[in-house]
């Protein structure tokens, strides 16, 4: 394809089949994610969301780290010598994509944890819809080992996924753990070998992408706005989405599926989707 491939130095795309494997690249750095790497990773989402290349995002990590969190040199040293509303500029950067978009992304994505994962880097981990670690991947909240508190929204993109117990003692004690404790606690949705990391964490991009894309969409954004909604509340918004799904998807996936379980007798939804 002539078309540029989005990116630049911090942040690689590769392009596989509907497939755009995103990696953070500071390898020397294990990945420590700098201001320069987030105002380029903003980039690099925005573009992926309208490039037809890509139906999921996989977000990894070059070298042996995913991520080594927040660069201490120049996301927070260097900021500490700028005014506040620069600093603020900075600090809106890195939550733009660490959260905002990934929380809100319009295509599928899956965090694939091939290594180092500590402190602020928790925040895009956890805002991808999905995660696949190594058994060997190591975790931490190691703020308090260094004198701060997990901050960003770290300490809340944590709660909405380990429990409390889990989540003060990692909170509190700074313990690093590996990938299987991570998928114990629901923190990642599994955890493999490390040779097979990469097969596993393709094989479930392939899922998603034989699903209706614009149901997929609406089905997370559903479940991040019902979450936080009284039984009631959820109830008549589920009930709208369900509706607008239903209007505005552009294979009009409810009748196919519909068509092709009762009077085709094709398929059966219980175990699998309906044909595209
Ligand atoms: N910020 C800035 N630089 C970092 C970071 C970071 N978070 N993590 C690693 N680096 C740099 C090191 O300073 C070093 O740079 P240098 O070669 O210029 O000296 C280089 O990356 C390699 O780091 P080493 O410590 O030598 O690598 P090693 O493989 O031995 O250890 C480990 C890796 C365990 C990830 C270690 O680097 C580490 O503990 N990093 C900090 C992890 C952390 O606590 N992150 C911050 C969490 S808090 C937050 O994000 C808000």
């Amino acid at each position: 394809s002539a078309k540029p491939i989005p990116g630049g130095t911090l942040v690689l795309v590769e392009f596989d089949k509907g497939i755009a494997w995103v990696s953070m690249n500071r390898p020397e750095k294990r990945n420590a994610i700098s201001p320069a790497l987030a105002f380029e990773m903003i980039e690099v989402l925005d573009a992926l969301e309208i490039d037809d290349r890509c139906s999921v995002v996989v977000l990894t990590g070059s070298g042996e780290s995913w991520s080594a969190g927040m660069d201490l040199k120049e996301y927070f040293r260097a900021t500490d010598k700028l005014s506040y509303d620069e600093r603020m500029r900075v600090y809106r950067a890195n939550g733009t994509w660490q959260w905002k978009m990934l929380r809100n992304y319009g295509k599928p994505t899956i965090a694939m944890v091939n290594g180092w994962c500590f402190g602020g880097a928790f925040t895009p981990m956890i805002a991808c819809d999905l995660a696949i670690a190594s058994d060997d991947a190591i975790f931490g909240l190691s703020e308090i080992n260094w004198g701060i508190i997990p901050a960003g929204v770290v300490t809340k993109a944590v709660a909405g996924v380990i429990n409390q117990r889990d989540s003060l003692y990692y909170i509190m004690t700074g313990e690093s753990f590996n990938g299987v404790r991570a998928a114990e606690m629901g923190l990642v949705n599994q955890s493999v070998p490390a040779d097979k990391l990469r097969e596993r964490t393709e094989a479930l991009a392939r899922t998603l992408i034989a699903k209706n894309p614009f149901v997929l969409r609406q089905a997370k954004a559903a479940y991040h706005m019902a979450r936080e909604m009284s039984w009631e509340t959820a109830a008549e918004y589920l009930t709208a989405k369900a509706d607008q799904t239903r209007a505005l998807d552009p294979e009009r996936g409810q009748d196919k599926g519909m068509a092709q379980f009762i009077d085709d007798k094709a398929y059966r939804p219980g175990l699998g989707e309906y044909k595209r």
